[in-house]
């Protein structure tokens, strides 16, 4: 070979080169969005955990789930919609919390649970605009005194999903006025049940009464508009605002967080530059987007397919005191051809629940880290559970979720408290009452109660004594 030829081939060799160096490196700068974690080998093992003192341990249900009766609220009507929800099923008696609420208070005692995440329903609270149902309020107060008088500290949500159909006809979410009427409601409620409530949950997992009200239609409204979407992400952004602003208000000592339903997503591939990049957009998106405008005071959110928000809302800054994390699963991006956008999005080769979900603990212990380094503000486990009909699998999810905890604990994250969902079984939305997530087994007919799988060793972990008063 000529010298001329020589060295035209060192030099494809070395832009070549060069150009590999360049993608690993950027392989490497986009895998620290989404870094792995591993859980200690004694996660399997039945470790004896030492929770920090006052740590929260406890359960977590939603009041149209397990209460019954509730008529006045948007799933109620959507329910009844033929081929809304799976079987056929409708909320109504639910697990008849409303008239059980002492029974379940022992529950809680016999699971060594010293907290209980719970929402009051808005529907039944406001059933008309504007007029307070006097003896709905009393039946939360009582609930609240009893849950104090038996060492269980509440963590009251404000809105887990249902709204009251009244403000749902003028548009729910998206309605104009939906932010200040929810800041009224939450001013009535630090109001009413302020003086014994210290932790607050304004919204529950709003990104995911988004997707599936605006993008999937699956849950009320059942609309299918991405921009429509985005508007009630930013009509749920302005009612937390507004919400965490009166309750500051009437309870100068409240506790404000948001539980945000986070999915860890890896891409299948760790090499794969597409797959990272989707990797970090989707888990930007879905996990962070709310947690992520409050903290910067800008109303945000951004992915392919969607009308991009991005405006100052001052008013979000400084409205949470701590960061809630709804874990259930992992997800897989795979680059695929055939796949719309190329990109496939699906369950990880671990065990499957029975919601055709993957157990995978270590991702909990990743999202905490992420969350940590982000924000620096305590972290609450707001829900934690395992769709489990059989009872096989939920005493081994126990016990790793709670490893994943006991770990970043260790590693100085200032974790707050688990709240395993649920209690009992209940009305899991649009998939009826077909999956079973309780600690309880519920059954249908007589609404009673049985320890499942997994109750034993959630009650072997528990603090020691440790009653929060
Ligand atoms: C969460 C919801 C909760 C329950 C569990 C299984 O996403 O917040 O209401 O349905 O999933």
């Amino acid at each position: 070979m000529s010298n001329n030829g020589v060295k035209w081939l060192r030099r494809v060799f070395a832009a070549l080169a060069g150009l590999a160096g360049l993608y690993l490196l950027a392989c490497v700068y986009f895998q620290r969005g989404h870094p792995r974690a591993v859980l200690g080998p004694e996660s399997k093992t039945a470790f004896v955990p030492d929770w920090p003192s006052g740590f929260l341990w406890g359960t977590a249900t939603a009041a149209h789930q397990v209460e019954g009766g509730n008529t006045r609220n948007d799933w109620a009507r959507f329910e009844r919609l033929p081929g809304t929800i799976a079987h056929g099923d409708t909320s109504g008696v639910a697990a008849g919390e409303w008239d059980k609420v002492a029974d379940d208070i022992a529950l809680m005692r016999e699971l060594g649970a010293n907290a209980y995440r719970f929402s009051i329903e808005w529907s039944r609270l406001e059933p008309a605009e504007g007029r307070w149902d006097e003896a709905a309020w009393a039946h939360y107060v009582d609930e609240v005194s009893r849950l104090r008088a038996a060492g269980e500290e509440p963590v009251v949500t404000l809105l887990h999903f249902t709204l009251p159909a009244w403000i749902a006809e003028r548009g729910g979410a998206t309605a104009p006025d939906f932010p200040e009427r929810f800041g009224r409601f939450a001013a009535e409620a630090a109001k009413r049940l302020g003086p014994r409530v210290r932790w607050w949950c304004t919204v529950n997992e709003p990104q995911v009464q988004m997707y599936q009200g605006y993008v999937a239609g699956s849950w009320p409204p059942g609309v299918k508009d991405h921009a429509m979407a985005v508007k009630a992400f930013a009509g749920l952004l302005r009612a937390h605002a507004a919400g965490a602003r009166a309750l500051r208000a009437g309870d100068r000592d409240a506790r404000i967080g948001v539980a945000s339903n986070m999915i860890y997503f890896e891409p299948s591939n760790r090499w794969n530059l597409l797959e990272q990049i989707v990797t970090n957009t989707v888990s930007n998106g879905f996990d962070w987007s709310f947690d992520e405008s409050i903290a910067r005071g800008r109303m945000l959110f951004s992915m392919p397919g969607f009308p991009t928000l991005d405006e100052p809302a001052p008013e979000l800054k400084g409205t949470v005191d701590w960061v809630g994390i709804n874990y259930y699963r992992r997800n897989l991006v795979t680059f695929a051809l055939r796949a719309p956008g190329m990109v496939d999005i699906h369950a990880g080769p671990g065990t499957l629940s029975d919601a055709g979900i993957e157990i995978y603990p270590e991702g909990l212990l990743a999202l905490i880290r992420e969350g940590w380094k982000r924000y620096h503000l305590p972290i609450v486990i707001t829900e934690n559970g395992v769709a489990d009909s059989a009872g096989v699998h939920r005493p081994l999810f126990v016990r790793q979720h709670a490893y994943a905890v006991k770990q970043a604990i260790g590693e100085g994250i200032d974790v707050r408290g688990y709240f395993h969902w649920s209690l009992m079984d209940n009305f899991e939305w649009a998939e009826g009452y077909g999956q079973r997530f309780g600690l309880y087994r519920l059954d249908r007919a007589t609404l009673a109660r049985t320890p499942a799988q997994g109750s034993e060793e959630f009650r072997r972990l528990a603090p020691r004594g440790a009653m929060i008063r």
